[in-house]
């Protein structure tokens, strides 16, 4: 069995409230742009507004959900073959909040030295924004934490920086294993400083989650219109 899970469904999310929902709906509904590349730390766009960045393996579904997020289906590249994302793509929408897709790791099949560089860019990064507010780390439903994770965990845990995992592709599973699933890492999140221990379990294909992590933006945009 499959979950059935559509927008509606994440709509009714207990975690957030109706008003929060429309909140993050209203974030999400204006123009999103593609706002430059990088492929090394030295071309990094310089540090303006709030970012908010997707990490996970090669082929976990980062993309695609920038591309759910915003509403905008061709927005950042998407491709069936894992390391398609090879630079920090930046996406900017409304004036306080900037998307940052990365490159996936964990692609054996890539050069050994374009995976160095890969990871040396993906960590400086993390390691050292300081406009990077939030990290979701994307992890497949069907598959769960995998070492290739635990390395970007203890950077991210190391740097203090907030973070929260996200589980995609959860239409291709089913609603015991997503349970099963889900309460692994809420186990193994708790362990983490830095760390949610909450999670978000989202498809990019039917839309499951995807309100809701929007709402979870949002509210993270106000907490940070709040401080300034
Ligand atoms: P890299 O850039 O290579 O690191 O990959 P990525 O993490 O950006 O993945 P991408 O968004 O390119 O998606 C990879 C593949 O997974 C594509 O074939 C997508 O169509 C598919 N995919 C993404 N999200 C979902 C989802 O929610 N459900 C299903 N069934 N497939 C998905
Ligand atoms: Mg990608």
């Amino acid at each position: 069995m499959t979950v059935a899970a559509t927008e509606d469904d994440a709509t009714a999310s207990t975690r957030y409230s109706h008003v929060e929902i429309e909140a993050g709906r209203r974030l999400f509904a204006g123009e999103w742009k593609f706002a430059g590349a990088a492929a090394t730390a030295a071309t990094l766009p310089p540090m303006a507004a709030m970012e908010v960045a997707f990490a996970g393996r090669s082929n976990v579904g980062k993309s695609s959900l920038i591309n759910a997020l915003t509403g905008r289906r061709g927005l950042a590249r998407t491709s069936n073959r894992p390391g398609r994302t090879q630079e920090l793509i930046f996406f900017v929408g409304p004036p306080d909040l900037v998307l940052v897709d990365l490159p996936g790791y964990g692609y054996a099949a890539a050069a050994k030295q374009k995976i160095a560089a890969w990871t040396a860019l993906i960590h400086g990064y993390l390691r050292g924004r300081a406009s990077l507010a939030r990290v979701y780390l994307l992890v497949d439903a069907r598959h769960g934490l995998k070492p290739a994770d635990e390395a970007i965990l203890a950077t991210l845990g190391a740097a203090a920086v907030s973070h929260e995992v996200v589980l995609t592709k959860c239409d291709q599973v089913s609603a015991g294993e997503l349970e099963d699933r889900s309460r692994t890492i809420r186990a193994e999140m708790q362990r983490r400083a830095a760390a949610f221990p909450d999670l978000i379990a989202t498809s990019s294909r039917t839309g499951a989650g995807v309100a809701e992590l929007r709402a979870a933006i949002a509210q993270l945009v106000r907490e940070h219109a709040n401080i300034r």
